[in-house]
């Protein structure tokens, strides 16, 4: 897989990715707004059953941002099933040496809008803590619109936090 943003690529994780994605990966703030399968420390062995595991998935649903010829970010899908699969929940993360250029927000768009037709969509979801206002920022410029507010629906690093329910529609 290929989406080619001229100085971005989103494409398939590759073996040689395991360096780059251990080294942007191992970071608490990344980790913190994500789910707890994303470990922290984010070790080596953590990134070779990461890439073991995208890679043997049918149909692909984790992909790397790729800048400069590296990995230096993941986006990818849960997909939903029986009646609900005509939906997928979005995720993603940029490493800090790359944050507040736009990248996110690029992918995310493009990423999204690939999404429909290739997952045969007609909703993209994705939550984000509350306090999590780059991430909202990120949906917003990649055309997603806020449906509400899931109040006291997560628990991170002990704390009870509300997730903002963000959708994109075809
Ligand atoms: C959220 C994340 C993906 C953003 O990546 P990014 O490439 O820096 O995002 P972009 O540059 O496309 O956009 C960030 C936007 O948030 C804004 N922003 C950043 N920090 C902010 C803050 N504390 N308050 C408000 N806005 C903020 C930026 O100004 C920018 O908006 P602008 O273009 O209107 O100025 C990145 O910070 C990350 O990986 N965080 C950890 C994982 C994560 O949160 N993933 C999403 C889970 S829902």
């Amino acid at each position: 897989m290929l989406i080619d943003l001229g100085d971005l690529q989103i494409r398939s994780w590759r073996k040689a990715d395991l360096a780059a994605l251990v080294r942007h990966a191992n970071n608490p703030k990344i980790a913190a707004n994500l789910r707890d399968q994303f470990p922290h420390p984010y070790s080596r062995r953590d990134g070779i059953e990461y890439l073991s595991f995208v890679r043997d998935q049918r149909p692909e649903r984790n992909f790397a941002l790729q800048y400069d010829n590296e990995a230096i970010g993941g986006l990818g899908f849960q997909l939903g099933i029986d009646i609900s699969r005509v939906t997928a929940e979005m995720g993603y993360w940029v490493s800090e040496s790359f944050w507040g250029r736009g990248f996110a927000s690029r992918a995310a768009r493009a990423l999204s809008e690939w999404a429909f037709d290739e997952y045969k969509l007609t909703r993209v979801f994705a939550l984000v803590f509350s306090h999590n206002l780059a991430s909202v920022r990120v949906l917003e410029k990649a055309g997603f619109q806020c449906e509400g507010l899931m109040r006291r629906s997560a628990i991170k690093n002990g704390v009870v936090l509300d997730q903002l329910l963000y959708a994109k529609l075809i």
